[in-house]
């Protein structure tokens, strides 16, 4: 949800830095995209346009002509005021005087605009964003730093926040509930600000946490201090050991279908790691006066599998709740409560304001995600990392196997039979291998080839693999567009089987186990009625008009069945001309509520 990056060095060409830097954030945003340098004659120059900032080569010569030490960039997710020029970040005063990228919404932005307004400033965009400029403006006179300070002071809601000014050679940086994270090139004196790592992976691995509430001054030097007092705090350089090339497309078309096929490898990561990890969240399960599971999207569909494989594996109630429903349970929460949030980026808003309320009632926090540096591992009791590597398609993918699979161990974990439930997930893991070829793929693209031009599909499931016809669901309509819904198979008969007409393709997902003949029976009655079954299955059936083959894997029946799901889903995102890395209205962390 929007992407910043801001470069500080002695390098002399700072705006095009950024325009590379933030070519590698446009995952998190793409409406628009902007850059602002400051040059060594106290002028700021922005340049900002409508839409995708990957087809750019270079910035505009008036930012580019003059020596540029300083520049901040920004690639937008629209939240308020539409998708246009005058809305694209970053924003500024009048003359360039003050000028700022955010991620985030300033959510008390109407009033304040309107105080503004009175005292004289006149606005430009539709934008809450454009208040803070204006708010940093009016205190200038306190000096940038406390400006800054008393601005963000002002602003309630979450935020990341850069700001420059036309006559100081620094950048201000702060974070409240937005990441937010500092590249540094100690022998260079370089030093990079950007909503993610891997923008800045190129120059430097070397990097300091900015914390919530803490903010950074860059010039020559770099200085954190708590926005709530005076004092610099320390940090410490820490050393990531990610790769450049884990974070690129390689030879891949597309980010989706590289992340797809790495799942051969990065299952294999999730099981092999450190298993006292998985056996402390177990112990503290099985001693929690209530566990709630917690994820939006995709993640929140893997917290519905773990409901299911909790009740069969560990015969244990969990619960399970959307983020942005979670409000409605917290009269449950207890001090001896236990949440489980689940999370690729660690930074969606909805559950870290579950978090963040669970914490308050003394609930101790168990967290299963991606970005091990994200703000949801750094507040959570117990961390444990899915070890997927950088996943940047919109959809989610191989992150989504690797916490069924974290998921699935603590189960097991649960049951005292972890060494199961690792077997289980290891031969699971070389069935993968097996089946991810270009031959699957091809076979996949000969029924997408089938379907590309429907309307709307429909996905079934039972049990365990009810929640993958949700997530089945999800995977179509990001990237194909097409109407897509999933339902519990048992549950068509009460409603939405009216929905069937003839040639209406439906995904059935068997598995081959005691539910087998009543989803097969659901299909049976989606077909009686000219429905076109696409079976994901180990066995073919006679009902199925399309047999997609997966291994029989038992409890890990979830992981198998949804990565045909996935291709699919690509494959139709190909055929239809869309951009399945970057589907429309879409961005991969959701940073706002
Ligand atoms: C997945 O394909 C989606 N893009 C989306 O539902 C995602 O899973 C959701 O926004 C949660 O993100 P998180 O895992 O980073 O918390």
């Amino acid at each position: 949800m929007c992407g910043i990056f801001a470069y500080c060095g002695p390098k002399d060409n700072a705006g095009e830095l950024v325009l590379s830097g933030l070519k590698k954030l446009e995952y998190r945003g793409y409406d628009s995209w902007g850059v602002a340098c400051k040059n060594t004659d106290s002028e700021i120059t922005i340049e900002k346009h409508v839409g995708k900032i990957s087809g750019v080569d270079h910035l505009n010569k008036d930012l580019t002509d003059k020596p540029c030490h300083i520049a901040i960039g920004h690639s937008r997710w629209a939240t308020h005021g539409g998708v246009t020029e005058k809305n694209a970040h970053p924003h500024s005063t009048e003359g360039n005087e003050i000028v700022i990228v955010h991620n985030g919404i300033l959510e008390n932005y109407e009033e304040l605009k309107k105080e503004l307004e009175s005292n004289g400033h006149t606005f430009t965009s539709e934008t809450d964003t454009e208040v803070f400029a204006h708010l940093i403006q009016e205190n200038m006179s306190d000096g940038f730093e406390n400006a800054f300070k008393k601005a963000l002071k002002q602003g309630k809601g979450r935020y990341a926040l850069l700001a420059i000014s036309k006559d100081q050679s620094k950048i201000l940086a702060a974070r409240r509930g937005s990441p937010l994270i500092v590249g540094i090139n100690e022998d260079a004196k370089e030093y990079f600000i950007a909503s993610d790592i891997p923008a800045f992976l190129e120059h430097t691995k070397k990097v300091m946490y900015l914390d919530d509430e803490q903010m950074v001054s860059i010039n020559d030097g770099i200085k954190f201090f708590g926005l709530n007092t005076e004092e610099e705090v320390q940090k410490r350089i820490i050393e990531i050991d990610w790769d450049i090339e884990s974070a690129e497309k390689g030879d891949h078309p597309h980010f989706m279908i590289k992340e797809i096929l790495e799942q051969k490898e990065t299952l294999s990561r999730a099981i092999n790691q450190e298993e006292d990890n998985i056996l402390e969240a177990a112990e503290v399960i099985r001693n929690a006066y209530g566990t709630y599971i917690v994820g939006c999207g995709t993640a929140g569909k893997v917290g519905m599998v773990g409901t299911y494989l909790f009740s069969h594996i560990a015969k244990k109630h969990i619960n399970f709740m959307f983020g942005s429903e979670f409000g409605s349970f917290l009269p449950f929460m207890k001090d001896k409560s236990l949440m489980i949030a689940i999370s690729q980026s660690g930074e969606t808003a909805d559950t870290l304001e579950a978090i963040e309320e669970a914490k308050k009632k003394g609930v101790k926090i168990i967290s299963i995600v991606n970005v091990e540096t994200s703000t949801m591992a750094r507040i959570s009791d117990i961390v444990i990392p899915i070890k997927a590597g950088p996943e940047k398609a919109v959809a989610s993918t191989k992150a989504t196997t690797s916490q069924i699979a974290i998921l699935t161990l603590i189960a097991y974990a649960c049951a005292g039979k972890l060494a199961e439930g690792k077997k289980l997930l290891v031969e699971t893991a070389s069935q993968i291998n097996d089946m991810l070829n270009p031959r699957y793929e091809g076979y996949i693209r000969e029924v997408a080839e089938k379907i590309a031009d429907i309307e709307s599909m429909y996905i079934i499931g039972k049990d365990l693999n009810y929640p993958i016809a949700l997530e089945a669901a999800i995977k179509l309509q990001e990237v194909s567009y097409i109407h897509a819904e999933g339902f519990a198979g048992g549950e068509l008969k009460h409603g939405p089987i009216a929905l069937i007409s003839e040639g209406t393709p439906c995904i059935a997902i068997v598995a081959e186990d005691e539910t087998k003949p009543h989803i097969l029976s659901n299909a049976t009655e989606v077909k009686s009625r000219g429905g076109y079954i696409i079976g994901v299955a180990p066995e073919n059936n006679s009902v199925f008009d399309y047999w997609i083959k997966v291994p029989n894997a038992g409890m890990a029946s979830p992981i198998v069945s949804i990565i045909p799901i996935q291709i699919l889903a690509y494959e139709l995102a190909i055929l239809r001309k869309n951009n399945p890395d970057m589907p429309r209205n879409l961005a991969k962390s959701v940073t706002v509520k």
